[in-house]
């Protein structure tokens, strides 16, 4: 018997009953295998926690050991209550019973709970629960702040417990790491419950009882911060640890599809296959690039669209000019324009659109192109803009913005050298572009034919790379437009990513990256543009599937945009609204009122859906653009508001007959119309005729009805900026841009009061060609010779260049009539200048003081310290307000100095940053640019 006397008896170390768990899991009872980490739990009698400081890991610490039978077992760490061990790989099929052993004395034997394989993954809290021990192959914890992307990111999952391995290091021996120690059995991996490809699993390398397994994650595995992995082998399961999941981002799924291209597949992407095409394979488009099946890479099919789906690809609801979605200041109603034109091309099987044509033709009014612009304001027309992109690509078309850059006259396009310093592009034209590509995440960007200071637009390192890649991050692709790219290297380094529509040039990319003139990196960054574009916009997810158009809901958008675009411009004596129960006769001239409205000709150009209403050859310039008149009757709908009313109809080919018939006539209604194209500028801004030859004196025609009848409609379906020698002889005048092919319902309704117009013009009417910038346009010497176009208005552009001259215009930019009235009170600037923060508001009471329901324009204009040099002053905010007769609206407009479009900075060359200059800035509030409609709103201080 031992003796109880004398010095204290020392305890024997003990081991819980059932205490031997699986380190990783940590699950009790669960079994453990050999070779792997376990934690034994019990009294282990240490003063101090002890750690192995090497590998081969000690077998005894602090005086320490635990044995299975006669085999000790390595150890990681040891303290008065836990030990980390190895499981010995020498115990595989032996029942093993586990004791310690510290200063001479044996715990009891504890059983062990093993098997072949007990699958455990590391947990970063150590329970075996939560985040786990799981990397990415950059070695980073793969969790919310850094989550995997599905299909593509390739995880380490540290475990331990997976059984014999192949290469086996002794127990407590370092794995080894050439030749790797492979599992013999390997384990199932799921993912959020989907199995995973398992890419490797065996032993760390360089580390004791821990497993590295190596899978794929799949790409349909669910996403989010906490998404369950599950080791596996047979019947014996791991604990589940979690990881976060996200959607591979564009640019991660670009990048992977590189890698499996071959060279000539890149090659095959950088240009447009034209030239080798069918019908079919272009589906009647502008352009096509072949996809590459064998890897999924769908086909590119490129249409026009800045005004419907155009090229003729197929009947397509011929919207209102865009510079009528434009003049309704109002996005949302551009997004609505904006989807009807994705709509469409994704129903075509287009996936690429070529609109977007942000280019700021209040430089150059006589643009012929100006129909598909959005005016003359880049804030108005970048906002414009960005909102149809942002509904194109909704649709699962690649949206496109154009012509990059300054490409503001069709006169000699494709060899006009813009001279314009940087300060003037950067606040103009290019401010256009900028808020169009940041608001929109537009995908493509066609550069255009013309020279910039010197360079081809396609070639210009400035523009492209600086500007558009470089400073505004652009991650899309450039595209050449048709036939833009004049060179091959010079293109490439400069920034161009595809030859459009054809290879005249990219034809030699692959010998020019073989011969090292262009890097193989940047042919690289090319095909990843071109591809991050079509992961970004969905079209490898939504393959297009070719469907009918919804004709009937899309004309209704069609009817809706013009209706809030159409400008009131004049409105003598409450002339308009028309009383249809009294209106007894009306005659109704000009511009085949009597079947059509007008549309815009060249690429933009719509084959209506129902066919034209009429074509009128292919006038010259520009010789190849058809005039296309669109299927809706001004006549019939007048006729169908005002059902007891003599409605007739004069062609207006001769001015003496409808003189004749408005002399008879309660009132008259002349349609005028100005037919303009890509491919031509207008020689004037009077209602010349483009179309005819000789053509009909539009003018004289108004002027002779009018002196017929005082009660004159002047409804004009033109692309912009007209001057109107007549004005002062009519009552009214509508301007009904090209109205689309709901047009003449759109306008009827405006005539008769069923709508109120609350369009508001986006481009200034001036008195005169004499008060333009270049009251002649610049001209080429031949085809082929640049020549230059000087811009020393530099950001002077539309009311800002009448403004800095000290023009009246004819109509100020932003102007719009209404049939109600609207007054604005309690105006206040709002800010905080102490914050540091010089974004501001604009607040006020807007009320409708007239008799009938309508929206407003409130349009916020800022006035620069003189000491920026800036325009008098710049929209900086706006917003249509809809009230009902009486009602008022407490309106705050904020002007935020971080937004895309700079509100309160200037262009600074020397820092070649946008800066915020201090002093006193002036704040107007109004219904239009013009001084007369505006009320200062009070003045801002911005720094000392
Ligand atoms: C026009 C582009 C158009 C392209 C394809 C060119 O002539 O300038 O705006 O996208 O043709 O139709």
């Amino acid at each position: 018997m031992a003796s109880l006397t004398g010095a204290w008896a020392q305890p024997a170390p003990s081991i819980n009953s059932g205490g031997i768990v699986n380190a990783a899991s940590s699950a009790p009872g669960a079994p453990v295998a050999p070779g792997s980490i376990a934690s034994v739990y019990g009294n282990f009698l240490l003063s101090a926690p002890s750690w192995a400081l090497g590998i081969p890991l000690p077998t005894n610490l602090g005086g320490l050991s635990l044995a299975f039978g006669a085999v000790e077992a390595p150890l990681l760490y040891a303290s008065s209550g836990q030990v980390n061990l190895q499981i010995p790989w020498e115990l595989a099929g032996q029942p093993p019973a586990v004791t310690a052993t510290l200063a001479g004395q044996t715990s009891a034997p504890q059983t062990v709970n093993l098997a072949p394989f007990a699958p455990g993954i590391f947990s970063m809290n150590g329970q075996g629960t939560g985040p786990g021990a799981i990397l990415d192959s950059s070695y980073h914890l793969v969790t919310a702040s850094n989550p995997a992307a599905a299909g593509i990111t390739v995880i380490l999952i540290y475990c331990t417990g997976l059984g014999a391995v192949t290469n086996q290091p002794e127990t407590g021996a370092a794995a080894p790491s050439n030749p790797l120690a492979v599992t013999i059995t390997k384990p199932s991996v799921t993912i959020g419950s989907v199995p995973a490809q398992v890419l490797f699993s065996g032993l760390a390398p360089g580390s004791v009882g821990e497993y590295q397994v190596n899978a794929l994650v799949p790409s349909n595995a669910p996403t989010g911060d906490a998404v369950q992995v599950i080791l596996s082998i047979g019947s014996a399961t791991s604990n589940a640890v979690e990881i976060a999941v996200q959607p591979p981002t564009p640019d991660q799924r670009a990048d992977q599809l590189l890698t499996q291209m071959t060279q000539d597949q890149k090659i095959q992407l950088v240009y447009g296959a034209v030239g080798t095409a069918t019908a079919a394979s272009t589906r009647g488009g502008a352009g096509w690039v072949p996809g590459i099946p064998q890897l999924g890479i769908p086909d590119l099919y490129l249409a026009d669209g800045s005004v419907g789906v155009g090229n003729g690809v197929g009947p397509a609801t011929a919207l209102p000019s865009s510079i009528a979605s434009a003049a309704s200041w109002d996005v949302s109603e551009a997004y609505k324009y904006g989807s009807v034109i994705g709509a469409e091309l994704r129903a075509y099987g287009m996936n690429v659109n070529l609109g977007g044509n942000v280019n700021l033709i209040g430089r150059e009014p006589r643009d012929g192109r100006t129909f598909e612009t959005k005016g003359e304001d880049p804030i108005l027309a970048g906002k414009i803009t960005a909102a149809h992109i942002n509904a194109i690509q909704a649709q699962h078309v690649i949206g496109g913005i154009k012509h990059f850059a300054l490409n503001d006259q069709e006169t000699g396009r494709t060899t006009a050298d813009v001279r314009i310093d940087e300060r003037g592009m950067r606040e103009s034209d290019l401010l256009a572009f900028e808020i169009g590509v940041k608001d929109s995440n537009v995908q493509s960007v066609m550069c255009s034919y013309n020279l910039v200071n010197d360079v081809y637009a396609c070639e210009n390192q400035h523009l492209l790379n600086d500007i558009l890649k470089g400073d505004w991050q652009f991650p899309g692709f450039v595209m050449s437009d048709w036939g833009a790219t004049h060179s091959t290297v010079a293109a490439a380094l400069a920034g161009l990513d595809q030859e459009q529509p054809d290879n005249a040039f990219f034809g030699s990319l692959a010998q020019a990256v073989a011969s090292g003139q262009v890097p193989q990196s940047r042919l690289d960054d090319m095909v990843h543009r071109i591809l991050r574009a079509m992961y970004a916009t969905g079209l490898f997810d939504y393959p297009a599937a070719i469907t009918p158009i919804d004709t009937t809901g899309d004309q209704a958008i069609a009817q809706d945009a013009e209706e809030q675009g159409a400008v009131l411009l004049k409105n003598a004596g409450g002339q308009l609204p028309l009383n249809a129960a009294a209106a007894k006769s009306i005659a109704i001239v000009g511009s085949h009122a009597d079947v059509a409205v007008l549309s815009g000709g060249g690429s933009a150009q719509v084959t209506p859906t129902g066919g034209p209403a009429l074509t009128e050859g292919y006038p010259c310039p520009p010789c190849w653009a058809q005039v296309i008149w669109d299927p809706s009757s001004p006549l019939q709908a007048i006729r169908a508001m005002a059902p007891n009313a003599t409605v007739q109809f004069d062609p207006g080919t001769n001015p003496a007959t409808p003189a004749a018939l408005a002399a008879a006539s309660q009132m008259a209604i002349v349609f005028v119309s100005q037919w303009t194209s890509e491919g031509m500028d207008l020689p004037s801004l009077n209602f010349t005729d483009a179309i005819h030859s000789p053509p009909i004196d539009q003018d004289a025609l108004v002027a002779a009805v009018a002196a017929a009848n005082p009660h004159t409609i002047v409804v004009m379906e033109n692309a912009g900026a007209q001057v109107m020698p007549w004005l002062g002889s009519v009552s009214a005048v509508l301007e009904a841009w090209f109205p689309g092919q709901r047009g003449g319902e759109a306008i009827a309704n405006i005539l008769f009061g069923a709508v109120n117009p609350s369009g508001k013009l986006p481009i200034t009417f001036p008195a005169s060609v004499n008060d333009l910038p270049r009251p002649v346009i610049a001209t080429p010497p031949d085809s082929t010779t640049p020549f230059p176009v000087d811009y020393s208005e530099g950001f002077n552009v539309g009311y800002k260049w009448y403004d800095s001259q000290g023009f009246t215009p004819l109509f100020p930019f932003g102007f719009g009539l209404s049939y109600t009235t609207f007054s604005f009170s309690n105006v206040a600037v709002v800010n905080n200048p102490t914050s540091g923060n010089p974004n501001f508001q604009v607040t006020f009471k807007l009320t409708n003081t007239g008799y009938v329901a309508g929206a407003e324009v409130a349009q916020v204009y800022l006035a620069f310290p003189a000491s920026t040099g800036e325009p008098p002053k710049r929209l900086v905010g706006w917003q249509k307000v809809f009230l009902q007769p009486g009602a008022a609206e407490q309106v705050t407009i904020e002007v935020d100095a971080n937004d895309s479009s700079h509100p309160l900075s200037y262009w600074d060359v020397n820092s070649n940053a946008w800066l915020i200059a201090p002093g006193v800035y002036t704040v107007y509030l109004g219904n239009s640019s013009s001084s007369a409609s505006l009320v200062t709103a009070g003045t801002l201080q911005i720094g000392s």
